[in-house]
């Protein structure tokens, strides 16, 4: 503890983790917290109110192609310019000045920055949300919000921060205005860019926050109660990498009765970072 203000942080998670009913006999939360207490001896000091929808990318194949190819077709060349300046990319960097370099989606005209990624670019956990809201837009940084700031507190209260310990995005680098949810188009002209972000970033761990990434992510329709908590493989190119999904902080805020999941989720989390077993 090196300050007030690794104090009030610590506060701050305290306050999330009661919130959470972290100390309710909550069976679920109970197997985990044994487990993770049994890991913890051997390792002491180691070295969903209604979330907003979006249609998941993957084509409905209940939905007759014709409702949806002329959209489709119309964004044909948006898409490929966004694919071909994605692939381009062969540094963070890089990715972001083709990102700015990208004219095709509509919710760059309408806001004031791009938001392309906060946190250690060199951290092994990569965090990935939907898209930036109104102070995002403001300061050009991701989760720096309400939102956010009940973010940092989840991951603080399993022991991670945000300077050292992870890295985090958005599908969406464009705040939509007034914060709607990214339509089904925005959203597949910004997967190009997300995609490669990882591919480049390389990191050993994602997690999802909340429905639209986890959806647009994995290419699934599923709702969150069936996503949060599990492991999935996530494959890009060469590379395989564990990753789940949590409840987004902005839903937490909203539907406070289900910050216990959230939590026995981050200690899931917890504990497979410990034992490295994402099964
Ligand atoms: N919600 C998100 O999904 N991302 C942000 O950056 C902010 C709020």
């Amino acid at each position: 503890m090196k300050s007030i203000k690794d104090v009030t942080s610590l506060l701050s998670t305290l306050e999330f983790l009661e919130q959470s009913g972290a100390g309710e006999p909550l069976a679920e939360l109970s197997t985990v917290k044994a487990d993770l207490n049994i890991m913890s001896a051997r390792k002491l000091f180691p070295p969903k109110s209604v979330e907003p929808f979006v249609a998941p990318v993957a084509v409905n194949k209940d939905v007759p192609k014709r409702s949806v190819a002329p959209q489709l077709k119309k964004n044909q060349a948006h898409l490929e310019d966004a694919q071909k300046l994605a692939a381009s990319a062969k540094t963070l960097n890089d990715l972001r000045k083709a990102i700015d370099a990208f004219e095709g989606c509509a919710l760059k005209h309408t806001a004031m920055n791009t938001v392309f990624a906060d946190g250690n670019p060199e951290a092994d956990i990569m965090l990935i949300g939907e898209a930036p809201g109104a102070d995002e837009d403001r300061q050009g940084l991701p989760f720096v919000g309400g939102s956010g700031q009940l973010l940092d507190k989840m991951l603080y209260a399993i022991g991670k921060n945000r300077q050292d310990d992870y890295y985090i995005s958005n599908v969406i680098p464009w705040r939509p205005p007034g914060n709607r949810p990214p339509t089904r188009e925005e959203t597949m002209l910004c997967l190009p860019f997300i995609t490669r972000h990882i591919e480049l970033k390389k990191p050993k761990v994602l997690i999802f926050v909340g429905a639209t990434a986890a959806k647009a992510l994995l290419d699934t329709k599923e709702g969150m109660s069936k996503l949060r908590g599990r492991w999935f493989n996530y494959t890009i190119g060469d590379l395989t990498i564990p990753a789940t999904v949590l409840f987004h902080p902005s839903y937490l805020i909203r539907s406070p009765g289900q910050k216990k999941h959230a939590w026995a989720d981050l200690l899931k989390i917890k504990k497979a970072l410990l034992s490295q077993d994402f099964s």
